[in-house]
Order: structure tokens, then C-alpha cells, then sequence
């Protein structure tokens, strides 16, 4: 148990399992007020329970009442919000040719759109709160392409862009808010399992998901909640509108490398 984020009330989207729940976990151990949030309502509830968080809310990141609702219960909960995590995600396999209109419109939805309609519901209690920090949870995909990832790669390159924007508009405007990303490759979720299972076994999938991984594994949740546990933190205080990788090497990759 430490102190690192004494004081943080933090509201994490997607938080009833996977990244989410492996965020929130961290926080409350770092000494953070935490709420969690998901479409899984049941699932919520258990995980809030399991960590020990404030609160366990249902709530749709595609819906602006469901964000007015569930950052009013989660200020009221918390007596305040200055961290605001975007987790919440689904991907999609399907390329130019293959991807229906309606999957397309769904990813952006939840992976892309979501993060404006939060984030923009959340700025008065961030400003109520200062110093707050946005941390945006994109991948990889959102700086390298796959032919297969279409929708995916344009919502997480687009989550990317708008962590600048958002970072730029609350510099220049003197408030004490900041917005990066972070861009994790294949890490042990249940977002992967369906990747995995195409290969038949779990051996078979991971190996085929880390073919091109310099240091040749998956990543942990954990790696990923050690760093939004930095940016959520004031360790972090002077660093915003940018990205951070946790991929094991594959974005130094260039051409030939092996
Ligand atoms: N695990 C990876 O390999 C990986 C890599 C890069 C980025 N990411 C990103 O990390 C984030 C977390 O994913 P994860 O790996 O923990 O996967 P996960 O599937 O375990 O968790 C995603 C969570 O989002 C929730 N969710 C889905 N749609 C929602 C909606 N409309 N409203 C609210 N909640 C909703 C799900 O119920 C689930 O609890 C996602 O944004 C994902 O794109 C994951």
C-alpha cells in the first residue's frame, strides 16, 4: 500500500474487469477514492466490492444522460471527480472490404465518440477538483495500422488526437487539467480471447499474437495500471498531450527489424 494518489477520486469506464479493474485495483492501493463503471451491471457491482471502491455504477459510455448520471452518483459518492479514465472498449476484425457500416458506427461509438461526450461532461468537475488528469486508454492500433482493424485503428488513432486537443484547450486555457493516452499492444484481457481461440489453443494464439513483439510476450494489466497509476498521479504534473506505449518494443520496429 502506498500514497502515491492521496486525494484523487477517480472515475474508470470499462472498470468490471480487465484493464479497468486492474486500474482501479492500483488506485485504491495507491490510496485513491475509486468509482468503476460499466455496461455489465452485475459485474460492476462484484468488482467495485472486490477492490474495495466507492462505487460500482451501470452506465453506457455511448449515452450523454447515462455519463450526467453516473458522474453525478460518482461526484456524490467521492465528494469530488479529478481523474477521469476512459477504458471502456470493444474491437472489431473486419477491413474495407469486409466491415459492416453498422459495426464501424458501433466502434466508434464506444471506442471514439464516447471519449468527447465523458470528457466533455466531466470538465466541470475537473475544474471543480484541480489538478485533474484524463487518461485515455487507446493501443497501439491507434499508431500502427492493420488491414483487418479498420474501424479499431481509426477510433484509437482518433482517441489519440483528441487527448491533444483536449490537453491543449485546458493548458491555454490556465486550467490544471491534463490528457495523455496510452497505447498498449495485446495484453492478457478477455478483449483478446477471440484472437486467441482463431488459433485453436492458447499457446497457438499467444504465440501467434506475439510473433512481432520484440520481447516476445503479452502484456499484463498491471503494466498498463502502473502507468495510468504515474498519470493519474502528480508525479506526472507537467506532462500532457502526449502518448505512452507499453508494447514490449513493437512500435520501434522499422522496416527489416527482427
Ligand atoms: N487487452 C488488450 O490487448 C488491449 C490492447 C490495447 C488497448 N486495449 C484497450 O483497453 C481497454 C480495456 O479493454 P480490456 O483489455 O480490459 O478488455 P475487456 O473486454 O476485458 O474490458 C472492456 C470493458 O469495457 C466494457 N464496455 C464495453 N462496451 C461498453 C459500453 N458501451 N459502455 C460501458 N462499458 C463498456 C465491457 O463490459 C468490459 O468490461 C479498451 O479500450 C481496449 O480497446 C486493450
Amino acid at each position: 500500500m502506498g500514497n502515491r494518489l492521496a486525494g484523487k477520486k477517480a472515475f474508470i469506464t470499462g472498470g468490471a474487469q480487465g484493464l479497468g479493474l486492474a486500474m482501479g485495483k492500483m488506485f485504491m492501493e495507491e490510496g485513491a477514492d475509486v468509482t468503476l463503471t460499466d455496461i455489465q451491471v452485475d459485474k460492476v457491482s462484484e468488482a467495485a466490492e472486490s477492490i474495495g471502491a466507492a462505487a460500482g455504477i451501470e452506465h453506457d459510455v455511448t449515452d450523454p444522460q447515462a455519463w450526467a448520471d453516473a458522474l453525478a452518483a460518482a461526484n456524490e459518492q467521492m465528494d469530488g471527480i479529478n481523474v477521469l479514465v476512459h477504458n471502456a472498449g470493444i474491437g472489431s476484425w473486419g477491413s474495407v472490404e469486409s466491415e459492416s457500416l453498422e459495426m464501424y458506427r458501433k466502434v466508434m461509438a464506444i471506442d471514439c465518440d464516447s471519449v468527447f461526450i465523458g470528457s466533455q461532461a466531466a470538465m466541470p468537475y475537473l475544474k471543480d477538483h484541480q489538478p485533474g488528469s484524463i487518461i485515455i486508454i487507446s493501443s497501439v492500433a491507434g499508431l500502427m495500422a492493420d488491414g483487418n482493424y479498420l474501424a479499431y485503428n481509426t477510433a484509437k488513432a482518433g482517441v489519440a488526437m483528441m487527448s491533444k486537443s483536449i490537453a491543449l484547450h485546458c493548458a491555454r486555457s490556465g486550467l490544471q487539467i491534463r490528457s495523455n493516452s496510452i497505447h498498449p499492444v495485446f495484453t492478457r484481457t478477455a478483449i483478446i480471447d477471440p484472437m486467441i481461440q482463431l488459433k485453436g489453443s492458447q499457446e497457438a494464439g499467444e504465440k501467434a499474437l506475439t510473433r512481432n513483439i520484440p520481447m516476445k510476450r503479452l502484456g499484463e494489466p498491471e503494466e498498463v495500471a502502473s502507468m495510468a497509476t504515474y498519470l493519474a498521479s502528480d508525479e506526472s504534473k507537467f506532462v500532457t498531450g502526449t502518448e505512452f506505449r507499453i508494447d514490449g518494443g513493437i512500435t520501434a520496429c522499422g522496416v527489416g527489424s527482427k
